[in-house]
């Protein structure tokens, strides 16, 4: 059999697969990784040990049948048995030579699509009116967007959706506040028939003052709490005023969100709010209610979605996931209400086919209610719908995030607060000295937001990690700011070599660290779509860190525009620009843009 071109690990894999199942055993046995040492060759293969418990037989046994049919393969050089039934792969070097060249020549830096590209829905960052936002919607930003960013490279059709909260409980209390703090604007005033006034009534500031101070009093004020769900359905079933009321909070909240997210450096494709599904609900609830899954309880509507009952903790009985709250017993919408009703839109209007939610980790029983009831209305099925849960970022207490003086961090605090330690360690570190000062402003600005970026997406997302400005900020160690450093490094040769008439040429792979940087960039598919399946960037953040190491490796071995022999030189040259682009393309897939210089 010829071997092809592509991934190495496939080709391998292919070959490799095709021998075990020509003895009868599973193809997937041919899966190989990158050999652990040096003296292992390029790939190794364990799946004669598996193979052997299979048969009944020696794995060696076993091992030495398949390696007599891939030797002498196009492109093997050799392959070995070793120890109790390892396979040793050593590939030829014309094979990482094509490779190599295939990387270099290609736009996605040797990243395949996917074959049959789906529409797909980010939901993510989810931020609400009147509340700016908090550490907590960092996560949420931050891998949502790296989401969003990584399954549009791989194809498919993509739209990223903020999920605006601006729709339920929150918005009557805020205005039953407003109501109580200066009764006499006109948009309570029911004889009101006048247009409104053009001019918000409040700022953020206002709004950020009235709402934890109103969400605390309907806690312990009874009275209170029932006004404020009296305005939440007028609200709902259209009252002008409060419309009207409604619209400005909105608009207000709405500007100063996109400010902050724009100094993320993060935009949306939709910025729809819960709102936006209000008109779908009436006919909703009639269909939900034509499918005979709506029930009468206590007062309100709800779905039923258990398929179980379980232990209570009162000694009784409840189902093991609660109902679908529809509509409250005052006749409001609720949260999971616009949830399914967004469903239905996100289904008819994008025709959606996989929809993504990502939000804490804390939020997963609300889902499993909304995705369930969602299948059982025939809306997306369950499987088309993901609840993409993260932990929390902690302190160095080990408990999620909190100002010195106990308060949660504002969004905005903490972007200030990086933005300057960033501009202290360049100082300090004596990075971008020599450049002007607007430069070296900026170059602060991308450290810092690379720093935070990556210190969240380099963990497992369910992974909860502690928040250490200090260690997130190094240009040592698995940091933004190193990989940012790495790709000006890189940028700075080819500069060099523009300036002295270097070309890049074709890339012949013969020194070890050649070898090592070139079997890196062959893994960057395995690693994208490792990230794309488990729905998590950090393997992406690792293959960019080692890839950078890698780099790091060959540039200390193998001098560049150094090099006495002009092949050689142009060789690396070429190796150095494909190593360049795939890290840009990775580091901007995690949503982090690297300098020219600094
Ligand atoms: N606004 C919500 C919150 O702050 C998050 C929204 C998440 N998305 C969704 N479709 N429910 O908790």
């Amino acid at each position: 059999m010829q071997l092809q071109q592509g991934q190495l690990a496939k080709i391998i894999g292919l070959s490799l697969g095709n021998a075990f199942v020509a003895i009868g055993l599973p193809y997937e046995l041919g899966q190989s990784g990158r050999a652990t040492k040096r003296e292992f060759g390029d790939f190794q293969c364990n799946g004669a040990m598996a193979g052997g418990k299979t048969l009944g037989k020696n794995p060696r046994e076993i091992a030495t049948q398949i390696a007599a049919m891939i030797a002498g393969q196009a492109g093997i050089e050799k392959i070995e048995v070793a120890g109790p039934g390892f396979l040793n792969i050593f590939l030829e070097p014309t094979l990482l030579n094509n490779r190599a060249n295939e990387i270099l020549d290609d736009d996605r830096a040797g990243a395949e699509i996917v074959p049959v590209p789906r529409k797909i829905i980010v939901d993510y960052a989810g931020p609400n009116v009147a509340k700016s936002m908090h550490v907590g919607h960092l996560r949420a930003t931050i891998i949502g967007d790296s989401l969003k960013r990584i399954f549009r490279f791989r194809g498919d059709e993509v739209l990223g959706d903020a999920h605006f909260g601006d729709w339920g409980f929150q918005m009557g209390l805020l205005i039953a506040s407003l109501a109580q703090e200066q009764p006499d604007l006109p948009y309570f005033d029911e004889n009101h028939t006048d247009a409104y006034p053009e001019i918000s009534p409040v700022t953020l500031a206002d709004l950020e003052r009235i709402y934890p101070q109103a969400a605390a009093k309907v806690k312990v004020d009874e009275n209170y709490r029932d006004k404020a769900r009296k305005a939440t359905a007028e609200l709902q079933a259209g009252r002008a005023g409060y419309r009207a009321l409604w619209a400005h909070f909105v608009t207000v909240s709405r500007e100063a969100l996109k400010r902050e997210f724009a100094a993320l450096g993060v935009e949306f494709d939709l910025w729809l709010g819960e709102s936006d599904v209000d008109h779908l609900i009436a006919d909703m609830v009639e269909d939900l209610a034509k499918k005979g899954i709506l029930v009468d309880d206590q007062g309100a509507k709800v779905v039923f979605v258990h398929d179980k009952m379980v232990p209570a903790k009162d000694g009784g009985e409840r189902p093991n996931v609660p109902p679908l709250l529809v509509i409250s017993s005052e006749g409001s919408a609720m949260y999971g209400t616009t949830d399914l009703a967004t469903i239905l839109d996100r289904k008819n209007r994008f025709q959606a086919e996989l929809v993504l939610y990502c939000v804490d980790q804390r939020q997963s029983e609300h889902f499993e209610t909304v995705f369930r009831a969602s299948d059982k209305a025939g809306y997306l099925r369950r499987d088309q719908l993901e609840h993409i849960g993260f932990g929390t970022m902690n302190g160095k207490d080990g408990k999620p995030f909190k100002t010195r003086e106990g308060g949660v961090l504002k969004l905005h605090d903490l972007i200030t607060m990086v933005r300057t330690k960033a501009a202290d360690k360049l100082q300090e570190a004596g990075v971008a000295k020599d450049l002007p000062a607007e430069e070296r402003a900026q170059i602060g600005d991308m450290v810092g937001i690379a720093a935070l970026k990556f210190a969240d997406l380099q963990n497992f997302r369910g992974t909860s990690y502690v928040f250490d400005l200090d260690k997130f900020l190094s240009f040592e160690g698995k940091t933004g700011p190193y990989l940012l450093y790495a790709c000006v490094r890189i940028k700075a040769i080819l500069r060099k070599a523009a300036e002295q008439g270097v070309i890049a040429g074709e890339i012949m792979i013969a020194e070890e660290a050649e070898r090592e940087l070139l079997l890196t960039l062959d893994g960057f598919e395995l690693a994208l779509s490792g990230a794309y399946e488990k729905r998590s960037p950090h393997i992406l953040a690792d293959h960019a860190y080692n890839l950078a190491g890698a780099f790091s490796a060959f540039y200390a071995n193998c001098p560049i525009l150094a090099a006495s022999d002009g092949a050689v030189r142009a060789s690396r040259l070429a190796l150095a620009s494909a190593t360049l682009k795939q890290l840009e393309i990775a580091l901007d897939l995690l949503g982090i843009q690297a300098p020219e210089r600094m």
